[in-house]
């Protein structure tokens, strides 16, 4: 059974990857997750707030040499070159592609196009193999309307499409009114892939002390269904490679992925519960589900369940839901 899976470009022996988190933060965990035989590791992202934080930071420094600023500032190294945000990050990148084979993805993660993309180059010239752009945006303004965040989520793209050559994938939210069509225009764009859903860390309310209080659940399983429903509207019908990311933690949440046309799975929750290992037994229990069932490649398995493909596309669409409705018995 071959497992081999084109992701971005990049030829990998099968589709199992850890996805963004503090996992790949670690040297340690890398290396683990590398053991654990991760296909690609994904790097926590770089935010758009802390390279500005940084740039006021510097800036805040400076400023507070008041007259003798001329001459404290031949003392500083070139801003470019002090230990700011992306400088730490772009020697974290250096030292996980000294330290492991696999190809290793960086992350940028903002929803403004205001300047802080660059260091996209900067990306690339560490040696990342691939970029994430993670666009995480919450729609507060009520003037703003739909077209606006997407016109800004384009630039963004471009900008860094123009940055770089290495490929890049957007990680999305499904909030959009037309997910398709920003599949596509994506995808027209040059996007080389995208990944299906950024969790939407929504608040809790805190009834006594009567405040909202942050919170961050690791997912489950429930979480995948709704990426199953656009990978399979999304697959064979643009060029991009296919990522899923959210609720991917048993085997059977594995091989649903791929059959709705997954190129590339990623795994963060289950592996912070269950360590990196989990991604070894995943891989090797889909291996194993896939032989049983006489599928002699992934491709054989991959979106065979899509809108495109599926023996009964009408379960991607609105006839599907009032089905399910008018079925329901007490
Ligand atoms: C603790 C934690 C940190 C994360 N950090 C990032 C991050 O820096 N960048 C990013 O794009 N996603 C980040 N994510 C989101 C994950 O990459 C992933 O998309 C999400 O958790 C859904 O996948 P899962 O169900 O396998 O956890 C983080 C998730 C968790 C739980």
């Amino acid at each position: 059974m071959y497992l081999s899976t084109t992701y971005l470009g990049l030829k990998l022996p099968h589709p199992f990857m850890a996805g963004a988190s503090p996992l790949s933060g670690d040297m340690d965990k890398v290396r683990q997750l590398e053991d654990a035989g991760a296909s690609a590791i994904v790097l926590p992202s770089l935010f758009e707030e802390q390279i500005n934080q940084d740039k006021k930071l510097t800036y805040h420094v400076m400023e507070t040499f008041g007259d003798s600023y001329g001459e404290a500032l031949s003392y500083f190294p070139d801003p470019e070159n002090m230990k700011l945000g992306p400088h730490h990050y772009a020697d974290h990148l250096r030292k996980v592609k000294e330290a492991v084979d696999v190809p290793v993805i960086a992350s940028l993660n903002g929803v403004s196009d205001a300047g802080w993309l660059d260091h996209a180059k900067l990306m690339q010239g560490a040696g990342a193999d691939a970029l994430e752009i993670n666009f995480y945006f919450v729609a507060t303004d009520l003037d703003e309307n739909g077209q606006t965040a997407e016109d800004n989520l384009m630039h963004i793209v471009q900008h860094v499409k123009q940055a770089v050559s290495i490929p890049i994938a957007v990680k999305l939210s499904p909030f959009f009114s037309s997910f398709s069509n920003i599949g596509h225009k994506l995808d027209l764009a040059g996007v080389d892939g995208l990944i299906l859903f950024n969790r939407f860390f929504q608040p809790d309310i805190d009834i006594e002390e009567i405040e909202i209080k942050p919170t961050l659940h690791l997912s489950d399983s429930t979480e995948l269904p709704l990426r199953l429903a656009w990978l399979g509207i999304l697959a064979g019908r643009v060029k991009a490679s296919l990522a899923v990311t959210g609720g991917v933690h048993t085997v059977e949440d594995a091989i649903k992925s791929i059959m709705c046309g997954a190129d590339a799975v990623q795994m963060v929750s289950a592996l912070l519960k269950h360590g990196p290992g989990h991604l070894r037994e995943t891989r090797d229990g889909v291996e194993q589900w896939f032989e049983e069932h006489a599928y002699e490649s992934l491709s054989q398995a991959k979106g065979s369940l899509s809108l495109e493909k599926a023996p009964d596309p009408a379960a991607y669409q609105r006839a599907n839901y009032m089905r399910l409705l008018h079925s329901w018995r007490m």
